[in-house]
């Protein structure tokens, strides 16, 4: 990365390990050397090999899992399988990525279907609180919960096992959007029980990007279809989401060494690390700039990234969030994002591996003079 930089916005796009950069252009080189053997024939082969580590990392099983490019395409890869009548309800909150709120508005407008979006107010006072918010939304013609495991403009970690429990029995199904969360948080899908998991690899898992993935619970899969439908259309889960038609295979085929990559750290170590800092510079930003916290001081809802709610004089004196964004990177070589939610602007800061307190402090001193 630019050393000049001060990059807070790996929750975004982060960059690549070496090593996994590597590994993508050991399998393109791989690929050169004879396309229709690894694109043709030993594709599904190679598949197999990363699911298996993958399908560790996530605690499921390798069948459970398609590949796709990004968790939008994962996202809406069941949303336009699912069918929906007229007068059903897709619900979310007003964290939701806007991406997906967009494809969900698209699912509804062709089915008749109505989107259901309940507010979630900040601050946040407990996960209850948070997800009371969404079960007492929940009503007989609730079709499809569409919920952030990690919220992107807020940041928040959300209590999804909550909303997976309640449902059970019902006519009700969960869309888990985890886009944030592999390499965030601890992950075990077979255990959380969800009905559908979106989730990137490009994030926090540090995969490359187009490396992302939609589990499906088994009772599920012969209705849940890859966006591109294929020579495999009604073959099986499995099968369709393995043959997209001709693409590259690079991203997908070095997810395995970023895994590896990420085991030679110590998964635990990365997250406690990535947590601890993003928890310190969540309480750093409210005791130094007096910025009110959006969820409790403790971390308790935080992975590896904090927002915070900016005073509307910055408002009044950037005009845009992305005017301030720009001053910012500008001024003080400082990459954070800002982000407009319910007529407030929130700052995210990302805490990766390498980031350090250093980097935040010196967002605190950018940001005082902001506010001078
Ligand atoms: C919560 C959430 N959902 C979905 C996405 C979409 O991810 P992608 O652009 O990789 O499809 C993002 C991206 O940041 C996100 O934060």
């Amino acid at each position: 990365m630019d050393p000049k930089l001060t990059f807070l916005n790996h929750g975004s796009f982060g960059s690549l390990p070496r090593v996994v950069r590597q590994a993508q252009e050991a399998w393109r080189v791989r690929i050169e050397s004879n396309p229709i053997e690894w694109i043709g024939r030993r594709n599904i082969e190679s598949l197999v090999a990363v699911k298996k580590p993958l399908a560790r990392f996530v605690g499921c099983q390798p069948n459970d899992l398609g590949f796709v490019t990004n968790a939008t395409e994962g996202v809406n890869a069941v949303l336009r399988s699912l069918r929906f009548e007229s007068g059903d309800e897709l619900l979310t909150c007003d964290h939701v990525y806007n991406a997906v709120r967009q494809a969900m508005k698209f699912r509804a407008q062709e089915t008749g279907a109505r989107v259901v979006e309940v507010p979630i107010a900040l601050p946040v006072r407990d996960q209850d609180h948070a997800m009371n918010c969404i079960l007492n939304a929940i009503t007989p013609r609730t079709r499809l919960i569409v919920i952030d495991h990690i919220t992107s403009p807020t940041a928040l970690r959300f209590d999804v096992q909550k909303i997976i429990d309640a449902v059970k029995g019902t006519r009700a199904h969960v869309l888990v959007d985890g886009a944030h969360a592999p390499g965030a948080i601890q992950l075990s899908l077979d255990t959380l029980g969800a009905h559908f998991y979106a989730a990137n690899l490009h994030k926090w898992t540090m995969a490359p990007r187009g490396s992302a993935f939609v589990w499906v619970a088994p009772q599920f899969q012969k209705d849940v279809h890859p966006c591109v439908i294929s020579h495999e259309f009604a073959n099986g889960f499995t099968a369709e989401f393995d043959w997209q038609g001709t693409r590259d295979l690079s991203a997908w085929n070095s997810i395995d060494a970023a895994l590896e990559w990420f085991d030679e750290l110590g998964a635990e170590r990365v997250l406690g690390h990535n947590h601890q800092l993003a928890t310190w510079a969540h309480q750093l930003l409210c005791a130094e700039l007096s910025f009110e916290p959006l969820s409790p001081m403790d971390g308790s809802m935080l992975s590896c990234m904090a927002s915070v709610r900016l005073p509307a004089f910055l408002q009044h004196k950037f005009q845009t969030p992305e005017a301030m964004q720009e001053h910012l990177l500008d001024v003080e070589r400082i990459e954070v994002p800002i982000f407009p939610w319910n007529q407030q602007w929130l700052l995210r800061v990302s805490a990766a591996i390498h980031n350090a307190p250093a980097h935040y402090e010196r967002l605190v001193e950018a940001l005082r003079k902001c506010l001078a």
